[in-house]
């Protein structure tokens, strides 16, 4: 038997090898492992270099946008639920495709009813498509152009569009965070963006926030469950539903009873480091953005939009406001909504669209005098000219009206 020190010797020596064999071990599996997870890294960035590559060449060889006025054809029409229709419109001239346009985005569209001229906004509520534009139209009660294309247009029927435009939009290049958040109808801006994120295979962080009264109202069930089955690790959806409905059921009709507010963001988000797209009533977007910036976003992350014009009367310099064209002249003073509202009460009639300074129909010439924006217009005013839905005068004023 050898001696005890010889065994002692033998059994260190062997810890030492197998010590050192298993750290070798440990050293190529890591580095195999730190070598796999580098491949995949460098795989999945080349395959958003060929995806934005293919973007940009798509971009580049479609059509600019038209100026002015352009016939569409109304292709199909679906009521989708909610009192809420969708129109699919394409080209009449049959020119395809289509200009490109941004996620969030909306077309304008011109009538004359009964020798009257009308103008409206409706966001795009589909990602960009060669041969089809989709807006989506809730009814509003008594509404002169929701209830005409419910009730009077149809399939077949041409309708005079504007380009699309505006300044709520996603830009689908960018890489941070994203929060989109919808309300009612206002989901229409945010649904093309969402489209447009995941028909680009978007590796971005998206949280999807849709508000409605109850299962029977929520228009996009359809795309819900094919969003949620896709089980994509950067999408979280959160459905919220007001008033549910008899038999619906929490964590399968819906995720939250209640509003979309900031203290559910505050409640399901991981952080405030988001980009938050919100689109709903003109009170709520209020609410919104107040509680956004007092949880610290900063303003150039909060995006939002409303349909409506909120009126809220605000001081108002004392002058006057002449109204060239029509050859009248009136004071104004104390507190008022915007120079349109002061010239409409006055019978005095000037084109408007939107109403919250994003669609450029009412845009007039200043022909002396200052005025100031009660609302930063996403319109570019051209030189010379001012947004009478979202300005009112500072002293005395000339317009062309
Ligand atoms: C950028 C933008 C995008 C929109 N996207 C959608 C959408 O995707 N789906 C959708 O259903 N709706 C959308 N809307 C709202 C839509 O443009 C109309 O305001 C809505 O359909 C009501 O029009 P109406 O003719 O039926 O209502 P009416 O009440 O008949 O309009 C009647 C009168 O109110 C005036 N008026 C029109 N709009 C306003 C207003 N905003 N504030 C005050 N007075 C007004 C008109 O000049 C008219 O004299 C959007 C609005 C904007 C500004
Ligand atoms: S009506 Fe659209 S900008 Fe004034």
């Amino acid at each position: 038997m050898p001696p005890l020190n010889e065994i002692t010797g033998w059994l260190l020596l062997g810890g030492s090898t197998l010590l050192l064999l298993s750290m070798a071990l440990g050293q190529i599996w890591r580095h195999s492992r730190e070598g796999r997870l580098h491949r995949q890294r460098l795989a999945l960035l080349e395959e958003d270099l060929r995806r934005s590559r293919e973007r940009r060449e798509r971009e580049s060889s479609l059509p600019a946008a038209w100026n002015g006025k352009r016939k569409f054809r109304v292709e199909r029409k679906v009521l989708e639920g909610g009192d809420i229709c969708s129109f699919y419109l394409t080209p009449h001239d049959g020119r395809i495709p289509l200009p490109n346009f941004q996620p969030g985005q909306f077309l304008t569209f011109d009538f004359d009813l009964k020798g009257r001229s009308e103008v409206r906004c409706y966001s795009l509520s589909d990602a960009w498509s060669e041969t089809f534009y989709r807006v989506s139209i809730r009814r509003k009660p008594g509404g002169l152009i929701s209830g005409h294309f419910h009730d009077q247009i149809n399939v077949g029927d041409l309708l005079d569009v504007r380009a699309p435009s505006g300044d709520f939009y996603l830009d689908p290049r960018g890489t941070g965070g994203v929060v989109l958040s919808g309300s009612g109808v206002g989901v229409t801006p945010v649904l093309s963006m969402m489209k447009t994120l995941l028909a680009e295979h978007s590796r971005r962080e998206i949280w999807f926030f849709y508000g409605v009264r109850n299962g029977e109202e929520n228009i996009i069930r359809n795309e819900l469950r094919a969003w949620a089955s896709l089980g994509l690790p950067n999408v979280h959806l959160q459905v919220c539903h007001t008033k549910p409905g008899p038999g619906e059921e929490p964590g399968k009709d819906f995720d939250q009873v209640g509003r979309v507010t900031v203290d559910l963001f505050r409640k399901v988000l991981p952080s405030n480091n988001f980009d938050f797209f919100t689109c709903g009533p003109g009170p709520m977007m209020q609410d919104l953005r107040e509680g956004l910036q007092s949880w610290g976003v900063p303003e150039s992350r909060i995006h939002d939009e409303a349909f409506e014009q909120v009126v809220r009367r605000v001081a108002v310099e004392s002058g006057t406001i002449e109204f060239k064209r029509s050859a009248r002249t009136i004071a104004v003073g104390g507190t008022a909504s915007s120079l349109l509202d002061l010239a409409t009460k006055e019978g005095i009639r000037i084109p408007a669209g939107c109403r919250v300074g994003h669609c450029g129909t009412c845009q007039t010439a200043l022909i002396s005098g200052q005025i100031r924006y009660t609302k930063p217009p996403a319109f570019k005013v051209e030189d010379g000219c001012c947004l009478p839905c979202v300005c009112l005068p500072q002293g005395d004023v000339v317009i062309d009206a």
